[in-house]
């Protein structure tokens, strides 16, 4: 098979990897020479790593390296079966590459977008065969991710969306169908991680170090919501936040918050720039916790029934099955277990109750029920049957 990428950005050289690593001959492009001599120079170190902790023989290693080529010409996507774009996220850009891509490939290419937070459907309708266009999602860093969210549009054909997601599940991956709708599953279902986390330090019930340890201590999460959003980049995270927020229709479930627009703002944005939520200069100490057993609870039990209610949500409306939303969250960001399997073992009486508590107490919409527990606790129904493995 052969496979072109278009940017040799950290997704498309990450996605070149991958696909190369699968046996496919790759092609990648960028319009920035640079870039191009940075990925190469990149994926040597990375395959030299590989083969000094002796995960790869060296003839594996430079097999995956002569599979791919440079190029810097689009004409040279010529033959490719598969091509996904992984170029900066600006709509027009994407548009203009697509349309001239369609001329030097043949009509049963599949083109895709690698795109976090722009509609599939309007990517699609930039080509003239918008039926071979779809999504398909990578989480960073790429060749260690497993999952891969697979988005058709409305205008993808049926056997296009199974080709591609049959040629990701067969490069290793975890693949999990989304609709084309903001954030698809993982950066919608996760919101409430960072929102809920905020809006609990807004009001002044505990600082940055308590939250995080309650994350981590008691509810199980690897890293902490401050932690997290320090390690990602609050700029990043901060225009996830606000581009969900805006393609919802300014729901204001998905509002952002002053807390990190201003840390983004005032360039803290995170370990990469020394200081976000804490000090990462030399010398400093990170702050010592609350370790209050009730109050961390507290903390754990508001955040990660936000995320329950979330995810149920993302159900409701059919972004994806109930399996889907919980593997993407416990594949593709580490979730200590699937929020709907959680939810039924919290109980569901037990999540309406504290998402009405809360709705009770600030009359705000991202506190309203899904309606879908609501119904679920009024027929005493789960997401899983008891005896079926949950999927964690
Ligand atoms: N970084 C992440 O965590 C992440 C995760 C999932 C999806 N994405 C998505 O993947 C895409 C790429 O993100 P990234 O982080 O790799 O960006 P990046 O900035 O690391 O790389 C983008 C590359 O695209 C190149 N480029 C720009 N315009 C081009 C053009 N017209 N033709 C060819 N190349 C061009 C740039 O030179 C650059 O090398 C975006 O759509 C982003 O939303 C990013």
């Amino acid at each position: 098979m052969k496979v072109g990428v278009i940017g040799a950005g950290t997704m498309g050289s990450g996605i070149a990897q991958v696909a190369s690593t699968a046996g496919c001959e790759v092609v990648l492009f960028d319009t920035n020479r640079a870039a191009i001599e940075k990925s190469g120079t990149k994926l040597t170190k990375i395959m030299a790593r590989l083969v000094e902790k002796g995960k790869y023989d060296a003839s594996k290693a430079k097999g995956i390296q002569d599979r791919i080529s440079y190029i810097t010409s689009l004409a040279d996507f010529k033959g490719c079966d598969l091509v996904i774009e992984a170029i900066i996220e600006n709509p027009e850009i994407k548009k203009k590459v697509f349309s001239e891509l369609e001329s030097h490939v043949s009509k049963e290419c599949i083109i895709a977008s690698n795109t976090s937070s722009l509609s599939i459907a309007s990517l699609a309708a930039a080509c003239n065969n918008p039926e071979r266009f779809i999504g398909i999602h990578f989480f960073n860093p790429a060749p260690l991710m497993k999952l891969v969210e697979i988005i058709p549009a409305i205008q993808t054909s049926d056997d296009v969306c199974r080709k591609a997601k049959q040629t990701i599940d067969d490069w290793g991956k975890l693949t999990v169908l989304a609709k084309d709708t903001p954030g698809f599953i993982v950066n919608r279902v996760a919101r409430p991680f960072y929102s809920e986390a905020i809006r609990i330090y807004e009001e002044g019930i505990a600082d940055f170090a308590t939250i995080d340890w309650a994350m981590t201590e008691i509810a199980g999460f690897r890293m902490g919501p401050f932690t997290l959003m320090d390690f990602i980049g609050n700029d990043v995270n901060y225009t996830v936040t606000e581009t969900v927020f805006k393609a919802f229709f300014y729901d204001p479930r998905y509002k952002p918050s002053f807390t990190q627009k201003r840390l983004a703002e005032a360039g803290f944005d995170g370990r990469k720039a020394g200081k976000g939520y804490y000090d990462y200069s030399e010398g400093t100490t990170k702050p010592e916790p609350n370790k209050d057993p009730m109050l961390g609870s507290m903390i754990a039990n508001r955040i990660v029934t936000r995320l329950m209610n979330e995810a149920a949500d993302a159900l409701h409306f059919n972004v994806a099955t109930k399996e889907d939303i919980d593997l993407a969250m416990t594949k593709g960001v580490n979730y200590p277990k699937g929020l709907l399997a959680w939810a039924d073992e919290t109980g569901i009486d037990e999540i309406v109750a504290r998402m009405d508590t809360l709705f009770e107490e600030y009359r705000e919409a991202q506190y309203r029920c899904s309606p879908l527990l609501r119904k679920m606790a009024r027929n005493g129904e789960r997401f899983f049957n008891e005896s079926a493995t949950t999927v964690s």
